[in-house]
């Protein structure tokens, strides 16, 4: 791939890709979303069930470790809207609700494309196989909607220096364990998970892709104080969406009639997003996420982490909790 970006990164001395993998040659700019195109697949071969990669030491998708100097030198603007998460908080879910805040609450608008289309993630890439998220994001009219999962510590400075809104979704670790653990055993992008027993303690560790859930939490709630960041928790929006919706309209300022605001949560609701094909990634092909070994779309509910944890690895967990989250107010709730 050919990068627009100089060969000097400030960050580049800090990046450790451990594979050496030779990134296959670009899809270029066209707009698809995916193709299933045997010739395209073999390219992408390369990147399946790999090992976790390492930028700035942390864990990373291997397919979007290649060439990472395109995230760190990519330039932000000041009307970008950034989605921030850790992985499986229900990302796609306010990034849906953020882009009809956008439209007025006009769902056929946001039907105009693909949930990956509308809100380009930043550090995504699939060599070979589509343009890599900066590409995508480079050639989008303001005010952009980013979505990423990078942690606070190696976001871009730009996103900091440019002032720009961020919207953080937390969701309890529990629950958020068990999602990712459903999410690798169906991403052929990611390593195989192995079994839920040794999962756990691989997610505990950090040793999943993006690293720390308890940094991650805790890196956006801390920046949060100098920056505008909205922070918000996946139960909440469970428990109130209406609510929760009116206060993102807000900090994005704009204004929203009782009428749009209804039309946004029940076009938003897991139902609606499960059975949507521009929400629920099922234009993605099976050979890299296989939606029968589990939809992405999985159940969309609190405390499904009570049929996967044994009441020992709870114990186990909660132990560990109280130590990596020790001296911060930062709390969430796994059940409502
Ligand atoms: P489960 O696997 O627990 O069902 P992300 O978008 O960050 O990858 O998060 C995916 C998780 O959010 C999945 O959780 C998915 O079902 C859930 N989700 C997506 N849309 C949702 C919605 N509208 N309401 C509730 N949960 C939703």
């Amino acid at each position: 791939m050919t990068s627009p970006f100089p060969s000097t990164s400030p960050r580049l001395h800090l990046l450790c890709v451990e594979r050496k993998t030779k990134p296959p040659v670009s899809a270029g700019r066209a707009s698809l979303l995916f193709t299933s195109h045997s010739s395209r697949m073999g390219t992408m071969d390369a990147y399946l069930r790999q090992p976790w990669s390492t930028v700035h030491a942390i864990p990373m998708v291997t397919a979007f470790a290649q060439n990472w100097e395109r995230v760190d030198n990519f330039q932000s603007r000041p009307d970008d809207i950034v989605v921030a998460t850790f992985p499986k908080s229900g990302t796609t879910w306010i990034s849906e609700i953020v882009d009809m805040i956008l439209q007025g609450g006009d769902p056929k608008k946001c039907t105009r494309d693909a949930i990956v289309n509308r809100v380009p993630m930043l550090e995504f890439a699939a060599p070979g196989q589509m343009p890599a998220g900066t590409e995508q994001l480079e050639d989008m009219p303001s005010p952009r909607i980013i979505k990423t999962h990078i942690p606070a510590a190696i976001l871009p400075q730009t996103f900091w220096d440019k002032g720009c809104k961020m919207i953080y979704v937390g969701r309890n670790a529990k629950d958020v364990a068990v999602s990712y653990y459903h999410f690798d055993l169906m991403n052929q992008l990611h390593p195989h998970p192995g079994t839920w027993d040794q999962y756990l303690e691989a997610f505990m560790a950090g040793k999943v892709a993006y690293g720390s859930w308890f940094n991650h939490v805790r890196g956006y709630w801390e920046r949060r104080q100098e920056h505008p960041i909205l922070y918000l928790f996946y139960e909440d929006m469970k428990e109130d969406l209406c609510h929760e919706i009116a206060k993102v309209a807000q900090f994005l300022g704009r204004e929203l009639t009782e009428v749009a605001l209804e039309a946004i949560a029940r076009h938003t609701s897991f139902e609606a997003m499960r059975d949507n094909p521009s929400t629920n990634y099922s234009t993605v092909p099976s050979q890299i996420m296989d939606q029968g070994v589990s939809p992405f779309m999985r159940k969309g509910i609190t405390g499904d982490w009570k049929n996967h944890f044994t009441v020992a690895q709870s114990a186990h967990f909660d132990q560990y909790y109280a130590q990596k989250m020790a001296g911060t107010d930062l709390c969430f709730r796994t059940h409502i």
